[in-house]
This record gives structure tokens, C-alpha cells and sequence, in this order.
């Protein structure tokens, strides 16, 4: 009774939709990234040009940022929010056109990538027409999850809601701002902005895709899921609204170390720079909170894969915001960007932070949102911990490597001032790296499919005895 009545209190429809796209979205997505990995080994791979690397590397990042990414906080967000308010999601019928709407995004840019149309903005290549669409599938999505706080029938709102409210209402703003365009033809528009201007508008709203669709709605399932798992409350309630207004500040400035030694003012870039080291601070509190979170509750880490995934996400969190801003100082620049080793960040943030965080909320949740005690396997759940675990370490340890080699191959210069390698000899010396890059990817894309099967075998297993949807009725 209870079990049922909880199901009907809460709108699982969506956070389900959700819930299932995100794996399929990260096998797609994850597939086309060892695909141009192989490429960049074996050039011939490039057997079309709607299959070559030009056209395929943005269908990747859209394919993770938005597909698989976009899916697993539309899921937990529209979870958490119905949670922590203990109120239904506001408007069932654009929660369900926030769902097929963010579906046919994903389509559109899976069909015009590979053709070729793109507006040349990173992260932000897809043509006026799907920008319209994303506009309104975000305004309903904002409609849907302040409308549940609003209806709200607990007295405060969980930190956890703050996180995924500035993730929305920001990446409104972004999207908005830097896909101002001309359009000339249904498929071809041009920047609003010229120049100089149009590339800082860019890298403001890259940096801040960063700092809010990859980071803080993130950070909102991390601030729901850990303690849910750990059983244990947030370390500090305090912190986590530092956290929270230290980090939405200091993000919006950051963009410019994307520009170092450009034709931006050097006065912008040293901005960059200084609010790049700035942000380590807000950073590392946000990842001490998490960890914290799991006093008195440690030796869970032995037994628990899940937790296994939130906290070692954590940690690939700390190390790729240390990074970060020591990539942002400028003479360190100077050495690492064009290189490989901003591939290496990219994907430690990524796979690390954001695939780790990802997976094991979707492990916390799945079992809950189809009334199972738990997942199918609990082994294959460790077997998924370990192998997308080693294939991290494998792939970013190959872009370190790389990367620095890279840099330094191309400044090094003999006594009469001439280059000491011409450019493609730092290309060969990269392909053993890229091997393992591919290796280690394909170690974390198997470790989906592990999850594919894990999730089917869940939710077409049989119900378990209401358990799952009484205790999380009782906890939250
Ligand atoms: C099996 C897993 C993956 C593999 C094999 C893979 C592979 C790659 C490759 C080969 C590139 C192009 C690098 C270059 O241009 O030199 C790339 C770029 C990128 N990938 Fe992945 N990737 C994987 C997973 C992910 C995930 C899960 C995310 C995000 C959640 C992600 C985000 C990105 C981004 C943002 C870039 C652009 C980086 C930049 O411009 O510096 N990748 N990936
Ligand atoms: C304190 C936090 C961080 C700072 C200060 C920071 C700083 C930087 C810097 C300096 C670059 C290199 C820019 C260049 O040389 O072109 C970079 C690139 C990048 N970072 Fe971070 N980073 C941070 C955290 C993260 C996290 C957590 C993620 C992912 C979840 C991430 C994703 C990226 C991506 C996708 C790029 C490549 C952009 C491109 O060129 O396409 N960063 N970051």
C-alpha cells in the first residue's frame, strides 16, 4: 500500500525516461569517442565524410555533454527535487515534453553533425533551428523543477536544489547569450559577434558550461545521492552554501584562460587567470563536504560498490579542479595548450567526475525507480566499478604523457634557433599514447555495457517485496 501509494505521489515516468536514455545516450555517445580515438591511430578510418573526424568529434562531445550527461541530470534532478520537496513534479505533460523534446535535440544533432552543418562553436555547434528547440525544452524544464519548489511542502530547500536550480537558470542564460546568430538559410547562420568579442563570448559560456551543466547540477546529485548511500548526513550543511555562492561567483569569470596569449587584452586573460586559482578554493570545499560526508560510515567503502563510484568520482573531481587552475596560470598554458593534456583534464573531469558521479546515482536509483531491493548483479556493479576505474587511469595517464611531451617537443630549439623536431615527428611519437587511450577507453566503454545488461536484467526482474520504495518513503 504504502509502495504504491509513494509511486503515485511522485512522477518516476520521467525520472525513468530519464534514467534509461542516460545509458543508452553514454553507449552511443561513448562508442563514437573510441571511434574517432581509432581515427586518430588509423587515418584511414575516415571512410566518408559524414564518418570523418572533423564531424564525428563534435557529435562525441554533444553525444556525453548533452545526451548522456543532459539525461542523468534531467533524472536526478526531477527525482531529487520531488524528494527533497515531498512534492510531485509540477505539470506532468511538459515534464513529458521535456523529455521528447530533449530526445529529438539529441536526434537532430546525431543527423546534422555528420552532414556537416554546424555553427562552429564549441559545445554550441548546433544550426538556429535546434537552438530554438533547446530554448524551449529549458524553459519547460525550469517551468517543471521551480514549479516543484514552489509547491514545495517542506519549509526549506535542500542544498541539493540549489545546485541543480543555478545549473538551469544559468544554462538558460548561456545558451541564450552565445547562440545569438543571423540566420541566412535553415542550415547556415552566422555569430551575432565579430572577432575578438565572439571568442570571448564563446569561452564565457564554454567555461561556464563547465562550471554549471558539467559541475553544479553534478554537485547537486552529489549533494543527495552521497549521503543517501553513506547513510549518513552532509558533513556540513554550513559549507555546502559557501560552496555553493563561492563557486556560482567565481566560475562566471574564468572563461578567458581558454584565450591565453590571444588578440584578447592581456588584462582579460590575467581575470582568467586569478579567478582560475581562486576557484580551486570553492572547489576543494565542495569535494572536502563530499568526502566528510562519509565520517563514521568508511568502512562501508569496503563492501559498497556504489559508494565505491560516488566517492572515487570525488576524488576525480579534486584532482581535475587542482589541475585546472594550474593549467589556467599562463606560462603553464603556454606549455599545455594544443596538446594532449588538455584532453587528459577534459576526460578526467569527464570519465572521472562526472561519468563516476553519473553511474553510481543511476545505481542508487534504478532499483528504487522499478521497486527492486537492489540491482540485478551487485558483482557485475563492482566488475563495472573497476574496469571504467583502470580505464581512466589508463587514458588520462597516456594524455598526461603526451601532452607534456607534445609541449615540449614543439618549443625545443637547437643553438642556432632552428626547431629541433619538425611538427609531425611529435606525432609519431604519439601513437603508442593513443593506443592506450583507446585501450583504456574501451576498458570504461565495456563497463556500460556491463551496466546495459545489469539495468535490463533490473527492470525486467521481478519486483522485490516493496522495500526499496518504503525505505527512501521513510528517508527522505
Ligand atoms: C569511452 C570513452 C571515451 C573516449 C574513448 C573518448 C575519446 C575522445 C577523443 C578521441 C576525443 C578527441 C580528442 C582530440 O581531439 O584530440 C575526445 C574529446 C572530448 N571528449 Fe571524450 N571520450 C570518451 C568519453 C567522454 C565522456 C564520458 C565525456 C563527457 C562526459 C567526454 C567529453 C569529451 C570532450 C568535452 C571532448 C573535447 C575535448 C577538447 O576539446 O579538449 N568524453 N574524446
Ligand atoms: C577549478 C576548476 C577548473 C579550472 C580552473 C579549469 C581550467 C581549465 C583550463 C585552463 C583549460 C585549458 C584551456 C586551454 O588551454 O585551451 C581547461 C580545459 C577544459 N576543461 Fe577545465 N578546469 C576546471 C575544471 C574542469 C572540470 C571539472 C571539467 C569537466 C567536468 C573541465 C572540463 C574542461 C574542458 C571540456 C576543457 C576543454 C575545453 C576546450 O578547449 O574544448 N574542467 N580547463
Amino acid at each position: 500500500m504504502q509502495a504504491q501509494s509513494t509511486q503515485s505521489t511522485y512522477n518516476y515516468n520521467v525520472v525513468r525516461q530519464f534514467a534509461i536514455m542516460t545509458v543508452v545516450w553514454g553507449i552511443v555517445g561513448m562508442l563514437v569517442g573510441l571511434f574517432i580515438a581509432a581515427q586518430l591511430i588509423w587515418p584511414e578510418l575516415n571512410l566518408a565524410p559524414w564518418l570523418s573526424y572533423g564531424r564525428l568529434r563534435p557529435l562525441h562531445t554533444n553525444a556525453v555533454v548533452f545526451a548522456f550527461g543532459g539525461s542523468a541530470l534531467f533524472a536526478t534532478s526531477y527525482y531529487v527535487v520531488q524528494r527533497t520537496c515531498h512534492a510531485r513534479l509540477f505539470g506532468d505533460r511538459l515534464a513529458a515534453f521535456t523529455f521528447w523534446g530533449w530526445q529529438a535535440v539529441i536526434v537532430l544533432a546525431a543527423v546534422t553533425l555528420p552532414m556537416g552543418y554546424t555553427s562552429s562553436k564549441e559545445y554550441a555547434e548546433l544550426e538556429w533551428p535546434i537552438d530554438i528547440l533547446i530554448t524551449l525544452v529549458w524553459v519547460a524544464y525550469a517551468v517543471v523543477f521551480f514549479g516543484t519548489i514552489i509547491r514545495r511542502k517542506t519549509p526549506h530547500i535542500y542544498v541539493a536544489n540549489w545546485f541543480f536550480g543555478a545549473f538551469i537558470l544559468t544554462v538558460a542564460v548561456l545558451h541564450i547569450v552565445n547562440s545569438a546568430a543571423i540566420p541566412v538559410s535553415l542550415t547556415k547562420s552566422y555569430s551575432a559577434y565579430a572577432g575578438v568579442q565572439d571568442a570571448m563570448v564563446q569561452w564565457w559560456y564554454g567555461h561556464n558550461a563547465v562550471g554549471f551543466f558539467l559541475t553544479a547540477g553534478f554537485l547537486g546529485m552529489m549533494y543527495y545521492f552521497i549521503p543517501k548511500q553513506a547513510g549518513r548526513p552532509v558533513y556540513s550543511y554550513r559549507l555546502s552554501v559557501v560552496h555553493f555562492w563561492a563557486l556560482i561567483f567565481t566560475y562566471m569569470w574564468a572563461g578567458p584562460h581558454h584565450l591565453h596569449y590571444t588578440a584578447l587584452p592581456d588584462w582579460a586573460q590575467s581575470i582568467g587567470m586569478l579567478f582560475s586559482l581562486v576557484l580551486l578554493a570553492p572547489s576543494w570545499g565542495g569535494m572536502i563536504n563530499g568526502i566528510m560526508t562519509l565520517s563514521g560510515a568508511w568502512h562501508k567503502l569496503r563492501t559498497d560498490p556504489i559508494l565505491k563510484f560516488l566517492v572515487v568520482s570525488l576524488s576525480f573531481y579534486g584532482m581535475s579542479t587542482f589541475e585546472g587552475p594550474m593549467m589556467a596560470i599562463k606560462t603553464v598554458n603556454a606549455l599545455s595548450h594544443y596538446t594532449d593534456w588538455t584532453v587528459g583534464h577534459v576526460h578526467s573531469g569527464a570519465l572521472g567526475w562526472v561519468g563516476m558521479v553519473s553511474i553510481g546515482s543511476l545505481y542508487y536509483l534504478i532499483p528504487r525507480l522499478y521497486g527492486r531491493s537492489e540491482m540485478h548483479s551487485m558483482k557485475l556493479v563492482t566488475l563495472h566499478f573497476w574496469v571504467a576505474t583502470i580505464g581512466i587511469v589508463l587514458y588520462i595517464a597516456a594524455m598526461w604523457i603526451a601532452g607534456v611531451m607534445q609541449g615540449l617537443m614543439w618549443r625545443a630549439v637547437n643553438a642556432d634557433g632552428t626547431l629541433t623536431y619538425a611538427f609531425v615527428e611529435s606525432v609519431k611519437a604519439t601513437y603508442p599514447y593513443y593506443a592506450v587511450r583507446l585501450l583504456g577507453g574501451l576498458l570504461y566503454f565495456s563497463g556500460m555495457l556491463i551496466m546495459a545488461w545489469n539495468v535490463f536484467k533490473t527492470v525486467r526482474g521481478q519486483r522485490a517485496v516493496d522495500m526499496p520504495v518504503v525505505a527512501v518513503a521513510q528517508a527522505a
